[in-house]
């Protein structure tokens, strides 16, 4: 190839680089639609203008007085005052199945910190040489042991020191459900009464001597 076509070559895969990166008016009209229905949405979109309603409002307010379903009643706990975390609780109760979901949420949102095992030597700590400098709370600590739900209950509400509020990640009713999964955990560690399982269970009152049921409660 001599001097001038390669001069020529170069000219033109220059020229028709340029050319290629011109988005004129004419290439912004788009083509052929495949599917309309994909593209543009047959449903009202939230914050579109809606007919059917009379304030034109897509997005409905909840209806007055009404709580949707699987939705708790706001809990009004505010930040700051560790004495009122400490009285406030729930009469909430949960069945295995409910436990069994705290366990999940906890292993998802908790277990990278605290661990799976509740030690707080999670994945995230690594027992000093993991990412996390803070030492998260070790579950099966005399610390902790005692803590009172209400206490629990701030520290994912509104996060503590080095850890961040997980309200947004879990709702009201979730929240508890991962504390009675933490405090299962530590009833089954001998420690306090569990009591926040709907589960009755009964217990029998033997008369040793005779072996007879006296009760049961
Ligand atoms: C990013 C790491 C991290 C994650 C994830 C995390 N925590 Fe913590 N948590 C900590 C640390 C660190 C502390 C110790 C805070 C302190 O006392 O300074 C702590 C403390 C606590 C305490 C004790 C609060 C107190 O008043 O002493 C509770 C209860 C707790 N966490 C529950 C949870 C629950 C439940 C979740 C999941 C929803 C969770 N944490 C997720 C790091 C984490």
């Amino acid at each position: 190839m001599n001097k001038i076509t390669s001069i020529l070559l170069v000219g033109f895969v220059v020229v028709f680089g340029l050319l290629s990166c011109d988005s004129g008016s004419l290439r912004r009209t788009p083509g052929h639609i495949y599917a309309p229905d994909m593209t543009y949405s047959r449903a009202y979109d939230a914050y579109t203008s809606n007919p059917n309603f009379s304030d034109s409002l897509t997005s409905r307010p909840p209806v007055l007085g009404t709580v949707a379903v699987g939705h708790q009643l706001p809990d009004h706990l505010v930040e700051g005052d560790t004495n009122v975390y400490k009285a406030f609780t729930t009469t909430m109760k949960f069945n295995d199945e409910e436990l069994k979901e705290g366990g999940r949420l906890f292993n998802i949102y908790c277990g990278i910190c605290h661990g799976q095992n509740l030690d707080g030597n999670g994945p995230l700590y690594n027992g000093g040489n993991g990412k996390f400098a803070a030492a998260p709370a070790n579950f099966k600590d005399a610390k902790y042991l005692h803590m009172p739900v209400g206490t629990m209950y701030a520290a994912v509400k509104f996060g503590k020191n080095a850890m961040g509020s997980y309200a947004s990640q879990l709702d009201i009713k979730q929240r508890w459900m991962v504390i009675s999964y933490i405090k299962s955990f530590q009833s089954k560690n001998g420690v306090d009464a569990f009591t926040m399982s709907s589960e009755k269970v009964n217990v029998a009152i033997v008369d040793s001597a005779k072996g007879d049921v006296i009760a049961v409660k």
